[in-house]
């Protein structure tokens, strides 16, 4: 019997593991030929949608490239799906939204997650997984503040401008948004948590585009409402966004007990900031997976000399993109386990 590989579990309880765990964020996806063929027969949301694919997506990754953790094969937008708001992911471009959230009354179109008789293939992909992986599975859902910038968007954005807009200028269309979002996060969350996922990670990948006292004053409360809902369940709870050195802090209190730092980050001043009892993730440059060995092995190396202690889970700065190859993955996962002693 293979036994079941705790070492991304032990990161959460400062236990030194039986090796460094590596998982990648994207570790599905269009870098593998295996995806890119499934993906002639069937859009991003179809694989989403049935469970046995789903399954087969998540656990590909695992075994071709020895990682620690799998993270469900979903998007951070499949969720809206209960809440009744329509979208679409274009390739090449991401998730597009017919409909951009403006007014009040749209709020009366956007229902709080009670049940979830529309995604129920979450659940059942869940437990497939539960049931076939030796490693620990990652339940995930995007923040609201990261949701609610490509539902007022209508799409992708640089500036964020219209979400900000109305962050600033309309306060209740705001708050019921993202008191909605974050009720719903934990919900759906919990959903999977129930299902069998052993952790979570909550993707506010685009709210470095804050200030300090903004994210405080429009985000916080709603990160505290969210991981409100997950208060009973103690497992890891990880908390990404892409340029947040400024947020760490707030992040942290919020909720979370793990959090994921972009490449722009360090560890040692992570370490000093957030203190002894936190699980740091992270935090290669995914640009260096384009980049010659002896230049990754050394910001490994670097990556590993900074983490100082077994509260640490190797991963990206951000996700594996379409050009990166499974081989140098690989290379980089098994690298990091022989540093293991
Ligand atoms: O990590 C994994 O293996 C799990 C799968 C996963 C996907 N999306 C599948 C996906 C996860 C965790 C996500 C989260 C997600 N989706 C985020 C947060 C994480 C991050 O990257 O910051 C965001 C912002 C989205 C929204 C989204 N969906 C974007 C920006 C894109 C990329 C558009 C493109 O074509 O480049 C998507 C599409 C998407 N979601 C792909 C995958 C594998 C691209 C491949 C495809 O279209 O088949």
């Amino acid at each position: 019997m293979i036994e079941f590989n705790s070492s991304f579990l032990e990161a959460f309880k400062g236990n030194k593991p039986n090796r460094i765990p590596v998982w990648f964020m994207r570790q599905a996806g269009r870098y593998q030929p295996e995806y890119r063929e499934i993906r002639k027969s069937y859009s991003l949301v179809e694989i989403c949608k049935n469970p046995r694919i789903c399954a087969d997506v998540t656990l590909l990754p695992v075994k071709q490239l020895d990682a620690d953790a799998a993270i469900l094969f979903s998007d951070i937008m499949i969720p809206l799906i209960q809440m009744n708001i329509d979208f679409e992911i274009k390739e090449g471009i991401g998730p597009v939204i017919a409909n951009p959230f403006a007014t009040t009354n749209d709020l009366d179109s956007v229902h709080e997650i009670e049940s979830f008789e529309k995604i129920e293939f979450v659940g059942e992909a869940t437990r497939i997984l539960k049931s076939e992986l030796t490693v620990p599975l990652i339940g995930f859902c995007g923040a609201p503040f990261t949701l609610a910038s490509y539902i007022i968007e209508g799409g992708p954005s640089k500036n964020y401008y219209k979400t900000k807009a109305m962050m600033y200028n309309q306060p209740f269309l705001w708050e019921s948004l993202m008191k909605r979002l974050a009720i719903s996060m934990g919900r759906y969350l919990r959903y999977q948590l129930e299902n069998g996922a052993s952790a979570i990670q909550i993707f506010d990948s685009w709210v470095g585009s804050l200030s300090v006292s903004d994210y405080k004053t429009y985000i916080y409360p709603y990160m505290q409402l969210l991981f409100e809902e997950l208060q009973s369940f103690d497992v890891p709870k990880i908390l990404f966004g892409v340029n947040c050195n400024h947020l760490l802090r707030l992040q942290k209190e919020s909720g979370a007990n793990g959090i994921g730092l972009d490449w722009r980050g360090n560890f040692k001043e992570a370490r000093q900031l957030l203190g002894l009892e936190i699980t740091l993730q992270g935090n290669l440059d995914p640009a260096l997976l384009l980049a010659d060995w002896h230049i990754i092995e050394k910001q490994i190396d670097r990556i590993l000399e900074e983490k100082q202690d077994h509260r640490f889970i190797f991963n990206l700065g951000h996700g594996i993109m379409p050009q990166a190859s499974i081989d140098t993955l690989r290379k980089i996962s098994d690298y990091v386990h022989s540093k293991s002693n």
